[in-house]
């Protein structure tokens, strides 16, 4: 173990690193597609009912690990349970973050050649079949994509190897509240674009006659996943944290500033989707042929407003995309540095390196791969569920588990505290969840999922 673990300079720091973690393409790419796979308003209750009663409990028990143990992930269960199997929880969850990196960054790597296209204006006067075809031509091309993607990740890399606090801090701090700003104008410009209504009603109007067994996972999934819950992420990070740091707090803010992300991008695609005619269950393409349109149709008077709201959406979410790559970065290189004694730097390239070999071939397998697949999914839809729907939240339900019932409780409340010098009203409760509800919700959903309970 090495004893330069560096620190979040300020609270304020801690809690924008945690939401930079959030916040990103789970809430702006993933959340919008789930919904509109899922049918819309009933899944997005389901889904704040597992953020209230999963995740934030489970968010303030990854808290607590992270900075009791001042370690990795898997090196915190070992402290906090030596000799013990826990350690493969965070095993499990260094797995889950290299692979989650692999397929998201070719997604974050499609932000950056949709910057390309907003800036040289390629959206002016095209129509909405234009953008779902030139989505397909890129998004299957062999070259293009796995080259954003490689740029992606060697921008990544770069900012892990600068350190933690001034690369992680410094661009969370300036980007997130623009980013906010600028979702605000455009859910505006997205409700006000006629035909609108439909989409407002698939968002607020619950049908509950379509809820399945997948529409609990897929939002459970989805609540673990846009949280950055379950693999270690935030337990990482926490190791970071100072004692001051009111993990509780800290965690209803990473909390609250995810979900409102989430249902701003709700209100941005649907009500522009149903306008233009494009089908909300598109799947991973929805934002990437549905945001075009915003700039094309709600500016059409005003093209210069267009342009340079569409180059500034893009940049942000890249930004957004990039708080989160490093922070999945972050979780596999300091398990390296720290269980392996590699140094950083070292640790690091191994990661990019894996996740630019893996992340090639979950591009390919969306165009001339395509007819390579594995129990029924491609390389690229298999990540994804494997990560989101099985690993993330199996990882929730063993902290909670380990939390609830293993850990001393003098740790769970001295952190909770910060030794005893904050109130906790919510204590016991937070506990029984931990305890009880989280593990029983957990295993029900997969349970039921398995189809053993019909
Ligand atoms: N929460 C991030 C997002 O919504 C993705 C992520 C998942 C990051 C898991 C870290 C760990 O984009």
């Amino acid at each position: 173990m090495k004893n330069d673990r560096a620190n979040f300079g300020s609270k304020l720091g801690a809690i924008l690193a945690s939401a930079g973690s959030a916040v990103g393409l789970g809430n702006i790419w993933r959340f919008p597609y789930e919904t509109g796979n899922h049918g819309g308003a009933a899944f997005i209750l389901i889904y704040l009912g597992c953020i209230i009663a999963l995740g934030l409990p489970i968010m303030v028990a990854e808290f607590l690990i992270g900075r009791r143990s001042k370690a990795n992930t898997a090196g915190a269960f070992q402290r906090l349970a030596p000799l013990t199997h826990w350690r493969w929880v965070g095993r499990m969850g260094v797995l889950a973050g290299l692979l989650i990196l692999s397929y998201y960054s070719v997604v974050a790597g499609w932000t950056l050649e949709y910057i390309g296209e907003a800036v040289s204006n390629s959206f002016a006067g095209e129509s909405p079949t234009d953008f779902i075809s030139s989505f397909q031509d890129f998004s299957s091309n062999p070259w293009k994509p796995v080259l954003w993607l490689i740029v992606f990740l060697l921008i990544t890399h770069f900012i892990i190897v600068k350190g933690v606090e001034k690369g992680i801090e410094k661009s969370s701090k300036i980007m997130m509240p623009m980013l906010f700003i600028l979702l605000l104008v455009l859910a505006g410009c997205s409700i006000s674009l006629p035909g609108a209504e439909k989409g407002i009603e698939f968002l607020l109007k619950p049908d509950f006659s379509k809820v399945d067994a997948s529409v609990f996972l897929g939002a459970m999934g989805q609540a673990f996943f846009s949280l950055s819950l379950g693999m270690g992420c935030l337990c990482t990070y926490a190791s970071y944290f100072g004692p001051k740091t009111n993990l509780t707090k800290t965690a209803l803010s990473v909390g609250a500033i995810d979900t409102f992300v989430a249902i701003l991008a709700g209100f941005i695609i649907f009500p522009a989707a149903f306008s233009v005619g494009i089908k909300p269950d598109a799947g991973p393409s929805l934002i990437f042929i549905t945001l075009p349109n915003v700039f094309q149709q709600a500016f059409t008077g005003a093209p210069l407003l267009a342009y340079i709201f569409s180059i500034m959406f893009y940049i942000l979410l890249a930004v957004a995309a990039l708080t989160s790559t490093i922070s999945l970065h972050e979780v596999v290189t300091a398990y390296l540095h720290e269980e392996f004694n590699l140094t950083r730097g070292k640790a690091a390239k191994l990661v990019t390196g894996c996740c630019i070999f893996f992340g090639i071939l979950c591009s390919l397998s969306l165009g001339i791969g395509k007819g390579y697949t594995l129990f029924g999914l491609g390389l690229f839809d298999l990540f994804d569920f494997v990560t989101a729907k099985i690993m993330l939240p199996l990882g929730g339900l063993f902290i909670s588990i380990f939390t609830g019932w293993y850990l001393d409780k003098k740790i769970v409340w001295k952190e909770i505290s910060n030794n005893g010098s904050l109130k906790t009203p919510f204590y016991k409760f937070f506990i029984f969840i931990l305890k009880f509800i989280a593990p029983i919700a957990i295993s029900i959903i997969f349970i039921n999922e398995l189809g053993l309970l019909n």
